[in-house]
């Protein structure tokens, strides 16, 4: 906790953006932890948004959840659910400009790295090079039995010619997106390289997160542990607004090329 947030909430946008490019002018080592907000101006919605947010619309425990992914998802059920919610706009989706705002940051070495919670790729589509996929990609699934690793497209034939989801690999296994599913542990390796991220940085912008799920949830906190200043971007409020150096309430969108244009500005 620190005197300056109890004035943040207060300031201006334009302080707000100034202080925060101050932060990261200042800053040695800065991560950036993203969410589903993150790409909302790219067409894909978010998880929990009031009135857009998929799980208002789907029930996560019957269809992202492993117990029930295991046992089986009802095909038609499912085709009709990714042509209401649009899923497949992820696949053609094009990074917005807070996906290019923060790439450009990682140009002028003003951030380390990225840990998303987002499993579209955008990051990597704008040119980010060190992000961790924290809660996995639709880029590829495995098999649950011997890990064999196909490609997303692939996945989707399997599932047509198979008529059936999930579809099982020749050894019998059943084949999974490389996603995060309810119920499911995190990636060994992504987990304990953000946590060795957010333990050394000095600042952690968190952006586009409603920041409830664990274990990313804890992330912040870890952060403002060992020391780091904390920046939050994101239209709804955070459980960690209270404890943040600057809170912006505001689009990703319109905030963060403000952002970088102002860091650029005090770095000539
Ligand atoms: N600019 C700023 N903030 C935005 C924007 C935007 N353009 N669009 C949405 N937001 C904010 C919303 O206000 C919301 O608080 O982004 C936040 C997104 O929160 P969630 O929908 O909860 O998404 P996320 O935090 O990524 O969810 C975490 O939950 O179900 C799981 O596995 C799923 O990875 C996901 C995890």
């Amino acid at each position: 906790m620190n005197d300056f947030n109890n004035n943040s909430l207060d300031k201006t946008l334009d302080e707000k953006i100034k202080k925060t490019a101050e932060l990261i002018k200042d800053s040695k080592s800065i991560v950036a932890l993203t969410g589903a907000g993150m790409s909302t101006e790219s067409g894909i919605p978010d998880f929990r948004s009031p009135g857009t947010g998929i799980w208002e619309k789907i029930d996560p425990m019957k269809f992202a959840s492993i117990d029930s992914f295991i046992k089986g998802l009802d095909l038609d059920e499912l085709i009709n659910l990714i042509s209401d919610l649009d899923i497949t706009s992820i696949f053609t989706s094009e990074p917005n400009e807070g996906h290019k705002a923060l790439a450009e940051l990682e140009t002028i070495n003003k951030l380390e790295g990225i840990i998303t919670q987002n499993v579209d790729m955008l990051h990597q589509k704008a040119g980010c090079k060190n992000v961790i996929e924290i809660h996995g990609s639709m880029k590829t699934a495995s098999c649950l039995r011997c890990n064999k690793k196909i490609e997303f497209d692939e996945f989707l034939a399997e599932t047509i010619e198979q008529q059936k989801i999930p579809p099982k690999c020749p050894c019998g296994g059943i084949i999974k997106p490389d996603v995060v599913f309810f119920g499911e542990m995190l990636p060994k390796k992504a987990l304990s390289r953000s946590i060795e991220y957010v333990s050394r940085c000095d600042m952690l912008l968190a952006i586009g997160s409603s920041l409830v799920v664990y274990p990313v949830s804890s992330l912040p906190r870890l952060a403002k542990e060992h020391g780091a200043k904390l920046v939050i971007i994101n239209i709804e409020k955070t459980p960690y607004d209270n404890v943040a150096d600057v809170v912006i309430h505001g689009k990703i969108g319109t905030v963060l090329p403000r952002v970088v244009k102002e860091v650029k500005r005090l770095m000539k």
